[in-house]
C-alpha cells in the first residue's frame, strides 16, 4: 500500500487470509497468531482472587510486545511531523531547460509529479519534548523518483554552526541537556560556541525569532550542504536547495512561544495535521542556486563551507518545480517514526560535492538507521522505493521479503552468474569524475580570515528591531549564567561581527545578571515558592 499500515507487501489477499475459525467475524480481535481472543478483559487466575498463572498465552503476547513498543529515538531530530504529497517539476531552471545542467529525470519534464515523504522536526530534545522550544527545525524529503529514491535531508536555516564533520557529536553534546543535571545549558552551549567563530552566523539567526518558526508550514527549507549536478555529458555544477514555503514565513518572539507552550505543546504538529485534513494544502517552491564546479578562488567565502550564504544578489534563486503536501500519514510510527532519509540516497544526475559536512553526514544516517530502524529498514513500505528493486542482498533481522526480479533464478543470490541472475544496467550517462591532486591532510576550510564575522554581521544588521530585541534577550539569557571567560570571548566575538552587537550583548549579560542577583535576594522568586494553592493530600 505504500503506507506502511495494513496490507502487507507480499503474498496477501488470497483466499485463505480469508478464513474465521469457529465464533469469529470479519472484525474479531485475535492475537499474532490468528488465535480468535474470548476474553480481553481477565487475566487467569486460580480463583477470581488468586496468583496469575503464566500459561496464558494471550497475556504474554499482548504485554511482551508492549514492552518493546519503543524503538530507540533518532538521537537528533527526535521530535517530528510527517505528511505526503507531490513535487512537480517546471523542466527549467529559472528560464534556461533543466537538462543543460542536471539528467536527473525528476526535473526533466514540465509536468512529471513524484511522490513525495516530508518530515519536519526540531532537534535537540526528546520525541514529545514542546515544539515551540529554540531549535534549528528539520526539513526532510523522499522523493519516490523513477530511478529510485533521492533524500533532500535539509533544515528550515540556511547555514550550520560547524563545517567539519569530526565537530558533529561535540557541538550536539554541548546543545543536548547536561549529563549531570540533565538540564540544557546555555554556559555549555556557548562554552563549545566560544571555541567557533564560524558558528556566528547562525547563532544570529538561532537566537532571534528565526530560532522558533511559528509553525512547519510557514517555515523555509534549505539543503544547507553544497551538492552537484551532472549533466548528460558529465559536467558538473555546484549547487544548494532552497524550499520558499507559498504560505510565507512567519517566526515567534520568545514570549509568543512562551503563551503558545503554555496550552499547546505540539502546535507545529496539529497545524500541519489539521490544515491537511481540512483540505488547506501547504506548498514549497523548489529552488537552486548555481554556480560552476571549482574552487572559486575570487569568492570571500569556500562554496563548500555550509556557515556560509550564497549571496542571493550574485546567485539568484532559480525555481526548479513546486512541492504540496495534500495527504495526513495513517500511522504516526510505521511512517513518520521509521521513516530513515540520509544525504547519500542520490539518484543519476544529482552528486555529492567536497563538503567535508556532507562526507560527513553521508556515513552516518545510514549508520544510525540499520541501529535505529533495524539492517532491513529499507524493505518498510515508507522507506521502499516506488520502483522495481532487486538485490542479492539476503536475511538478517526482520527480513520481510526477499527482493528478487520476476523469473529471476532463486538459487542465484550472487552475481556475476550465467545462469539467470541479475545484472548491472546500463549507465544513464557519462560518469562525473572530478581530478585531485593534493596532499592528504587534516586541515580547517578557511578562506580570507575575517569572513565568518563579515557574513554574521551582515545578518545581525538585515534583522528588524522586533528581532534584534529579541537577539539580545535570548543572548544574554543564555549567557548570563555562563562562566565569565565565555561571556568575554562571546562579547568579543560579536563585537567583530557588529560594534552595536557586541555593546548591546554585553548591556544584555549585564542587565540579566543584575535581575537574577536581584531576584536571589529578595524570596527566592527563581524557584516558584507557592503560598496560594498548595493542597492537602486525598485520603
Ligand atoms: C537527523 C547526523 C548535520 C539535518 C540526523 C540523524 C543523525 C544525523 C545521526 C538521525 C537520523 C535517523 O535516526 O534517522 C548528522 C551529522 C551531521 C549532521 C553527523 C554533521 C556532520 C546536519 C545538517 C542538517 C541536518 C547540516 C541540515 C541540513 C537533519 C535532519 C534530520 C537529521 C533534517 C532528521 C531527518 C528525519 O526527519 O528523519 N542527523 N547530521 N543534519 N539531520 Fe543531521
Amino acid at each position: 500500500t505504500g503506507n506502511g499500515t495494513g496490507t502487507a507487501v507480499t503474498g496477501a489477499g488470497s483466499a485463505e487470509d480469508q478464513r474465521t475459525a469457529v465464533g469469529e467475524g470479519a472484525q474479531t480481535l485475535t492475537t499474532r497468531q490468528g488465535h480468535p481472543v474470548v476474553d480481553n478483559q481477565n487475566v487467569r487466575t486460580v480463583g477470581s482472587r488468586g496468583p496469575t498463572t503464566l500459561e496464558n498465552y494471550h497475556f504474554l503476547e499482548k504485554i511482551s510486545h508492549f514492552d518493546r513498543e519503543r524503538t530507540p529515538e533518532r538521537v537528533v531530530h527526535a521530535r517530528g511531523a510527517g505528511a505526503h504529497g507531490t513535487f512537480e517539476a517546471y523542466g527549467t531552471v529559472g528560464d534556461e531547460p533543466i537538462a543543460k545542467y542536471t539528467r536527473a529525470k525528476l526535473f526533466n519534464t514540465k509536468g512529471k509529479e513524484t511522490p513525495v515523504f516530508v518530515r519536519f522536526s526540531s532537534v535537540i530534545h526528546g520525541g514529545h519534548s514542546p515544539e515551540t522550544l529554540r531549535d534549528p527545525r528539520g526539513f526532510a524529503t523522499k522523493f519516490y523518483t523513477e530511478d529510485g529514491n533521492w533524500d533532500l535531508v535539509g533544515n528550515n536555516l540556511k547555514v550550520f554552526f560547524i563545517r567539519d564533520a569530526m565537530k558533529f557529536p561535540d557541538m550536539v553534546h554541548s546543545l543536548k541537556p547536561d549529563p549531570v543535571t540533565n538540564r540544557q545549558d546555555g554556559g555549555r552551549i556557548f562554552d563549545f560556541m566560544s571555541h567557533h567563530p564560524e558558528a556566528l552566523q547562525m547563532i544570529t539567526f538561532l537566537f532571534s525569532p528565526w530560532g522558533i518558526p511559528a509553525n512547519y508550514r510557514e517555515m523555509e527549507g534549505s539543503g544547507v550542504n553544497t551538492y552537484k549536478w551532472v549533466n548528460a555529458a558529465g559536467e558538473a555544477q555546484l549547487i544548494k536547495y532552497h524550499w520558499v514555503p507559498q504560505q510565507g514565513v512567519r517566526n515567534l518572539t520568545q514570549p509568543e512561544a512562551e503563551a503558545i507552550q503554555a496550552k499547546d505543546f505540539n502546535h507545529a504538529t496539529g497545524d500541519l495535521y489539521d490544515n491537511i485534513k481540512a483540505g488547506n494544502f501547504p506548498k514549497w517552491e523548489l529552488c537552486v542556486q548555481m554556480m560552476p564546479d571549482g574552487e572559486h578562488n575570487e569568492l570571500p567565502f569556500d562554496p563548500l563551507d555550509d556557515t556560509k550564504i550564497w549571496p542571493e544578489d550574485q546567485f539568484p534563486y532559480l525555481p526548479v518545480g513546486m512541492m504540496t503536501l495534500n495527504k495526513n500519514p495513517e500511522n504516526y510510527f510505521a511512517e513518520v517514526e521509521q521513516v530513515a532519509f540520509g544525504t547519500g540516497v542520490l539518484v543519476d544526475g544529482l552528486d555529492f560535492s567536497d563538503d567535508k559536512m556532507l562526507q560527513g553526514r553521508t556515513f552516518s544516517y545510514s549508520d544510525t538507521q540499520r541501529y535505529r530502524v533495524g539492517a532491513n529498514y529499507l524493505q518498510l513500505p515508507i522507506n521502499a522505493p516506488k520502483k522495481h528493486v532487486a538485490t542479492n542482498q539476503r536475511d538478517g533481522q526482520m527480513t520481510y521479503h526477499v527482493d528478487t526480479a520476476p523469473g529471476q533464478n532463486p538459487h542465484v543470490n550472487y552475481e556475476p552468474s550465467r545462469l539467470n541472475g541479475l545484472s548491472e544496467s546500463a549507465p544513464a550517462g557519462k560518469e562525473h569524475e572530478p581530478a585531485y591532486e593534493a596532499r592528504l591532510v587534516r586541515q580547517k576550510l578557511e578562506r580570507h580570515g575575517d569572513i565568518d564575522f563579515q557574513q554574521a554581521g551582515d545578518r545581525y544588521r538585515r534583522h528588524t528591531d522586533r528581532e534584534k530585541d529579541d537577539l539580545i534577550n535570548n543572548l544574554a539569557d543564555n549567557l548570563k549564567g555562563a562562566d565569565k571567560s565565555v561571556q568575554d570571548k562571546m562579547v568579543e566575538l560579536f563585537t567583530k561581527c557588529d560594534a552595536d552587537y557586541g555593546r548591546r550583548v554585553r548591556e544584555g549579560i549585564d542587565k540579566a545578571m543584575a535581575e537574577k542577583a536581584g531576584m536571589n535576594g529578595h524570596g527566592h522568586a527563581e524557584v516558584g515558592v507557592r503560598s496560594a494553592g498548595t493542597q492537602k493530600p486525598s485520603m
